[in-house]
């Protein structure tokens, strides 16, 4: 295959076969094919488009241009997605019930991204927990916890990464196939037979529309199965932040809370929806999921999923020892009225201008600081009342932060909250 042949078909809105993305992707991991071909290739890709067969063949493609994990001897495997929100935390909560409900979750995980945090971010918030882990501790784990999250140890799907990089500065990561084959092809890569998406939608999210996030949802639910895996995609509103709590130490907390029962509405909804997908595509009872949350044995889960990786358990039953900044700055609300909009992506960004995310890539983040909303949208609040704790280390990036803070609230007579569960894909 000729490389300017190839991309001369897409760009004249041709459909590629197996074969030929088969070599064209293992062409570019090897190096035969440069970078300005690929970069041609994905403009062609963002304006011709892609069939879902060819977007499910490219996704298998790139999901064996590495390493792949064989989970197959673990039985039912689950692996849980976010598209990246902002103070998500579901990944603690659902993990837990699932495996407390006799699944194995056995998942690779990312660090936070631009305004989002990660799962391992806020996992390392947890005196001695570790990410990385040997492929015997990995599967150890999964065998006698039943729960592990590592570190992206292992060279999955490299073919993304690579492309990734590209697609940034190409102006080409807004294509749904290029995104639904970037996401699966990792996500198959990492083996597990389940696999559960949170496809959020809004205003800190990667999807804004509820008609993009339904199309991505849909194909990569469709690229699953053909793959032979079982895919459901929850669209989850991501307008207002999740919970209350943003940051690191700060959500890590609120996921405990919640797993007591003592946690935010909106967080609950969405873990038990999601725990429900992966349950039901298991063929287990969805009942038992809140059972084992009812009953403790989820919490119990998370105690031992922390211990097995080194972490100090006790911080279950003593979230204090989750160490928060010292340091609390108010915001308070310069008028009386509702909130009716609380810009999830502001609230993100000031928390990574605090020092809670990367501002570039290996940078190192602070578990302790965060923001803490008083106030989220439908709620009631009077001039001088805190709408937000921000918590600060000695005032690193703080007024920047109130500022985000501050515009990320508006205000109307009345207000009511958005439905948090948009659709299920299945
Ligand atoms: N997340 C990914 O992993 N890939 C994309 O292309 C977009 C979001």
């Amino acid at each position: 295959m000729h490389p300017v042949d190839f991309i001369e078909r897409k760009r004249d809105g041709a459909a590629h076969d197996a074969a030929e993305l088969q070599d064209w992707i293992s062409a570019y991991v090897a190096g035969e094919v440069p970078d300005y071909q690929m970069a041609a290739w994905l403009m062609a890709v963002y304006f011709q488009g892609m069939t879902p067969a060819e977007t499910s063949e490219l996704t298998l493609a790139m999901a064996h241009s590495g390493e792949t994990l064989d989970l197959s001897t673990l039985g039912k495997t689950v692996d849980k997605h976010s598209s990246g929100g902002v103070g998500d935390k579901t990944t603690l909560v659902v993990a837990p019930i699932l495996a407390a409900a006799g699944l194995v979750v056995a998942k690779m995980s990312g660090r936070g991204l631009a305004h989002t945090g990660g799962t391992i971010d806020k996992l390392e918030s947890i005196p001695g927990w570790r990410a990385e882990l040997s492929d015997e501790e990995f599967m150890r784990q999964a065998r006698t916890v039943g729960l592990v999250i590592s570190g992206q140890s292992k060279n999955l799907a490299p073919a993304d990464g690579k492309m990734y990089a590209l697609r940034d500065v190409t102006g080409t990561v807004p294509s749904i196939p290029l995104i639904a084959s970037s996401i699966m092809s990792k996500k198959l890569a990492a083996g597990a037979s389940i696999i559960t998406l949170d496809v959020k939608v809004g205003k800190g999210a990667f999807m804004k529309d509820v008609a993009h996030a339904r199309e991505l949802a849909r194909l990569m639910v469709q690229i699953g199965r053909h793959a032979g895996r079982e895919v459901r995609a929850v669209l989850s509103q991501m307008d207002q932040p999740l919970g209350r709590a943003v940051g690191n130490a700060i959500e890590v907390r609120e996921a405990i809370a919640t797993l007591r029962g003592e946690g935010p509405r909106d967080l609950s909804e969405l873990s038990l929806a999601l725990a429900a997908e992966a349950m039901q595509a298991a063929g287990i009872d969805t009942e038992l999921a809140r059972q084992v949350w009812d009953d403790g044995s989820a919490l119990t889960k998370l105690r031992d999923f922390i211990t097995a990786q080194g972490g100090d358990g006790r911080v279950v039953e003593e979230p204090q020892r989750l160490e928060l900044a010292a340091d609390v700055e108010e915001v308070l609300a310069a008028q009386d009225g509702v909130v009716a909009q609380l810009d999830a992506y502001k609230i993100g960004i000031a928390a990574l201008r605090l020092g809670g995310g990367r501002e570039s890539k290996g940078a190192r983040i602070d578990h302790g600081v965060g923001i803490y909303l008083e106030k989220k949208i439908g709620d009631r609040v009077s001039a001088g009342e805190p709408l937000a704790r921000l918590y600060h280390r000695r005032g690193k990036g703080l007024s920047e932060a109130v500022e985000l803070v501050t515009a990320a609230y508006s205000y109307g007579d009345s207000a009511v909250e958005p439905p948090l569960i948009l659709e299920v894909v299945a």
